[in-house]
């Protein structure tokens, strides 16, 4: 009878806990942490670092509140994984012959990314930031921009 007892309030003590947990409250059952990035026709984002928490469930939201024609100026938000500056540029070659999403046949090296968007376009991405900390490259494909839009997610 007393194992019983104990049992009993064990369970419960645990189940207390599990929902006191910072860990549950944050975790990817909760909703994403939203995240507005403008694009606009002076080819920048407004925002070129995002720090995240590994594993963080986020919501990119993009816009490009530009004026110009979409065929012009046109913003996407590409998260890529871990690689160098030279890296960047071969992705960014290999993306910009790819009208009108401006995405390469070959996404292996793309965590999340948003579609391309023509003035006052919006568009969101929902993804889980990468659980080994580090920085992680972000641009726009669209031909030329990359130069100016890139950013860096930072997890840690
Ligand atoms: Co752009």
């Amino acid at each position: 009878m007393k194992t019983k007892w104990t049992n009993l309030l064990t369970s419960a003590l645990c189940a207390a806990l599990w929902v006191a947990s910072p860990t549950h409250a944050q975790g990817t059952s909760g909703k994403p942490r939203v995240i507005e990035i403008t694009g606009n026709d002076q080819m920048k984002y407004s925002i070129n670092e995002i720090t995240a928490k590994p594993g963080e469930s986020l919501e990119v939201v993009l816009t490009n509140v530009g004026q110009l024609p979409k065929a012009a100026m046109s913003h996407n938000w590409v998260l890529l994984k871990p690689m160098t500056d030279a890296e960047i540029a071969t992705f960014a070659s290999s993306a910009m012959t790819k009208a009108p999403d401006y995405i390469p046949d070959d996404t292996s090296s793309i965590i999340a990314h948003t579609k391309t968007l023509g003035s006052k376009e919006t568009d969101k991405v929902d993804f889980t930031a990468p659980t080994k900390p580090g920085e992680y490259p972000f641009i726009c494909t669209f031909p030329g921009h990359y130069a100016l839009m890139h950013g860096k997610l930072i997890v840690k």
